[in-house]
């Protein structure tokens, strides 16, 4: 089994490089399926163990892919399915965004049930709902997800009754080529849904008011491959920036979007940290014990749900008591217990956790229970005391690309071994 092994205590400093966004990317890969010519060229794009699935995944479904180095050439000319039934689909989350990007391109798909982290229920109703208000008949038969159309979707006005990012990106794909004009309302907005958009407007679409609440749709009846850069993580920055803060270090990260970060710099300083925005960079850094601080996670632009978890390493060691309010995932406190674990004081009662803020941490072997939880607790062994074992590494695989290289750039101790 691979292990991360961490000796805490030193103090991070340093340039680190901000990857592309992990949840743009595993969005727009499937959307390059779209293109009925052409080959697009996906720059920026994070080597991680997600778009790595997607990649077997497109070209199992008959495209030419080919990995370059941080980039993905994909020509989807040769796709003439619309079944995604392999095994490796049920491996991450946003392979249900084949869905939407094979109905739009043939009228029909059949999707097995997405896996991806276990943060509590994850229901797909709403991106349901906007498929069968296009007129597509749905169906879930022995874990196979079904949607047929008789003659391709038809635009339609959907208000979802929940914020969701992958409903709001996967109706969007579907109305990318429905006949007429389709309506989200109460659509997410986050940076990353934007991306998508400007992606998919790219290749010929027509999609107006990405990164607003109300996002209309006009299908077109062609896309032409387009190439295109994906926006830097916010979320990766997100916990570098927590990580510097954490190790009372000095950390200046690049490739970032200051303007997509403001919710995390808002925290931070409120915590008594330094942050200082450059045009595509952010400094953080810190020689103060941070104060402890109340957070309530929401939608863009509000604190994201996946910070949460390594912001809670840094609330476990700030001064005084801190509230955290998680009001996106019911079951994303699992990291909490591990924290415990290494000297964290705290509790959770259910969508609530109270943290009493301890001086420091003590290393000892805990679980990445999910992917952010491997990040908090990768933050959690960087500040404690003694050896740290992170284990479960595929999850923390999936969405962070070489973290402990990045890490020791920045001077982590901090290794792979296989145990
Ligand atoms: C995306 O998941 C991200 N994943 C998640 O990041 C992130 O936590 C989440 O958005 C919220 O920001 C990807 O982009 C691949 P949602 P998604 O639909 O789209 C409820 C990470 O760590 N809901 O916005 O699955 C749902 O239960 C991952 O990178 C419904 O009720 O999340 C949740 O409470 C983990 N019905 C809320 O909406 C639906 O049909 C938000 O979920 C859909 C969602």
């Amino acid at each position: 089994m691979e292990k991360l092994l961490i000796e805490g205590g030193k103090k991070l400093s340093g340039k680190v490089k901000i990857s592309g966004a992990k949840n743009a990317a595993v969005a727009i890969l499937p959307a390059a399926i779209l293109a009925d010519h052409g080959v697009c060229t996906i720059d920026n794009l994070p080597d991680i163990e997600d778009t790595n699935c997607l990649e077997h995944i497109i070209r199992n479904l008959g495209a030419t892919v080919e990995k370059l180095d941080g980039a993905m050439k994909i020509d989807p000319t040769g796709i003439t399915s619309h079944l995604a039934l392999r095994d490796e689909v049920k491996r991450m989350r946003a392979s249900y965004y084949l869905i939407g990007a094979l109905l739009a391109k043939f009228g029909k798909a059949e999707v097995v049930f997405p896996g991806g982290c276990n943060i509590g229920v994850r229901p797909i109703d709403q991106h349901i709902k906007g498929f069968e208000a296009m007129g597509a008949k749905v169906s879930i038969e022995h874990g196979v997800i079904k949607a047929y159309t008789e003659n391709g979707l038809k635009g339609a006005n959907v208000y979802l009754d929940v914020v969701s990012v992958g409903a709001t990106i996967n109706i969007m794909l579907a109305a990318t080529r429905a006949e007429g004009t389709t309506i989200i309302e109460n659509a997410a907005k986050e940076p990353h849904i934007v991306d998508v958009a400007n992606f998919l407007n790219s290749m010929g679409a027509n999609i107006k008011g990405a990164g607003t609440d109300v996002i209309k749709v006009k299908g077109v009846t062609e896309m032409v491959a387009n190439d295109y850069s994906v926006i830097p993580d916010q979320i990766e920055a997100g916990t570098f920036m927590i990580a510097a803060a954490a190790t009372r270090g000095d950390v200046t990260l690049l490739n970032v979007i200051p303007k997509h970060l403001e919710s995390i710099t808002a925290k931070l300083l409120e915590m008594g940290i330094s942050v200082e925005e450059g045009e595509d960079s952010l400094r953080v850094y810190t020689n103060e014990r941070p104060k402890g601080i109340n957070l309530k996670t929401l939608p863009y632009p509000g604190f994201p749900t996946d910070l949460q978890q390594p912001m809670s390493t840094l609330l476990a060691i700030s001064e005084g008591r801190s509230m955290i309010n998680e009001s996106i995932w019911e079951g994303r406190f699992k990291h909490i217990d591990e924290l415990k674990k290494m000297g964290a004081s705290g509790k959770v009662e259910g969508k609530i956790a109270i943290l009493e803020g301890v001086e420091t941490l003590s290393g000892t072997e805990v679980e990445a229970t999910d992917l952010r939880a491997g990040a908090a607790m990768v933050i959690a062994g960087l500040v404690a005391k003694g050896t740290t074992r992170v284990t479960n590494l595929v999850h923390v695989d999936r969405g962070y690309e070489k973290i402990e290289d990045k890490f020791t750039a920045l001077g982590a101790s901090i290794r792979r071994i296989e145990e």
